[in-house]
């Protein structure tokens, strides 16, 4: 079967970083082009990171668009404390010498009107570039084969807010915009993001010992998240959020859907950005919101070893 064409929309982020390099070793996807956009740090830095890491793996013929400074309304927010402060934990990627692209928003136009029920969005960063697109072109987001983008909880606490997680808080407008698209939309929310950690002792004894320079830098990228959760006190794993999206789109048959009725909240001092799910039983008046296909389960070990046997060719015992 012809690889399926991809546009990747990313805030790199180690996990984004992760993704890409899955997305990049998978030969069921042909990813046409990397959109970067504001989120876990600046686009500036954001972008840098997008064409260091594809300098680092030899693909400088994928082109990097720029896209989205800043979110649709509110001010931005940075996940710093998780990703560092260059976005690759304790990370240094190669200087890349090729320059990023205009413009993020006007090439996904580009790829869905040229190619219209062909292109695949995956999309693991805020979703300000997809909303800006649907502004370009009210309806072009209906025009892909899938949009699959990772953000939001369903049942599951958030990690951003109480109630929200990080894609979504970080762009809680575009995150309404996209839901409401009427795209033919997977959503990949923490629910799911959060059944696949790569743990500590994985890192240590299967990574470390490669002694490759992707090796070297996937520790090195990991490092900031790992040692974040242990200063929190919480599970010292790396979860494969933003993987697990592209896993979606190259092994469909590792997840479990459900399709669930949603919105966006886009304002509140507690909601800000939180997806909210319908679960009434028959509501009267009917049901609020958009319906949407959400991955709730994945058969995580699968996946895990999938990841590891195709970003560093570490084969499963
Ligand atoms: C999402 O937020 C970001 O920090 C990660 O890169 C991922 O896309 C998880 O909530
Ligand atoms: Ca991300």
């Amino acid at each position: 079967m012809a690889p399926i064409p991809i546009v990747f929309d990313t805030d790199p982020g180690v996990d984004d970083a992760l993704a890409l390099m899955l997305a990049l070793a998978s030969p069921e996807l042909d990813v046409m082009g990397v959109c970067t956009v504001n989120g876990n740090v600046s686009l500036d830095i954001c972008t840098r990171n997008a064409l260091g890491l594809l300098q680092l793996l030899e693909r400088n013929d994928v082109p990097v668009y720029r896209g989205a400074d800043q979110p649709l309304v509110r001010e931005p927010v940075y996940a710093t404390e998780v990703h560092g402060k260059e976005g690759m934990g304790a990370a240094v990627l190669p200087v890349s010498h090729v320059a990023a692209k205009e413009n993020a928003a006007a090439f996904l136009v580009e790829q869905l009107t040229q190619r219209p029920e062909e292109v695949t969005v995956i999309a693991v960063g805020p979703l300000t570039n997809l909303a800006l697109a649907e502004k370009i072109m009210p309806g072009v987001l209906a025009k892909a084969k899938r949009v699959v983008a990772m953000g939001g909880a369903v049942v599951a606490p958030g990690n951003a807010s109480a109630t929200a997680e990080f894609n979504f808080y970080a762009d809680p407008h575009a995150a309404q915009d996209v839901i409401r698209s009427g795209a033919k939309l997977t959503l990949v929310p923490l629910d799911a993001t959060q059944q696949v950690g790569l743990a500590e002792a994985v890192i240590r004894e299967k990574i470390v010992p490669l002694d490759t320079p992707m090796a070297k830098f996937v520790v090195d990228a990991v490092a900031n998240v790992l040692a974040y959760g242990e200063q929190l006190g919480r599970d010292t794993v790396v979860y494969l959020h933003d993987p697990l999206a592209v896993g979606v789109a190259i092994a469909p048959s590792m997840f479990d859907c459900l399709q669930f009725s949603l919105d966006v909240e886009t304002v509140g001092d507690l909601t800000m950005g939180q997806l909210v799910s319908d679960r009434r039983q028959a509501p009267v008046g009917g049901r609020l919101g958009h319906t949407v296909n959400c991955v709730m389960g994945v058969q995580a070990d699968r996946f895990l070893n999938l990841f590891l046997e195709r970003t560093l060719n570490l084969q499963a015992e």
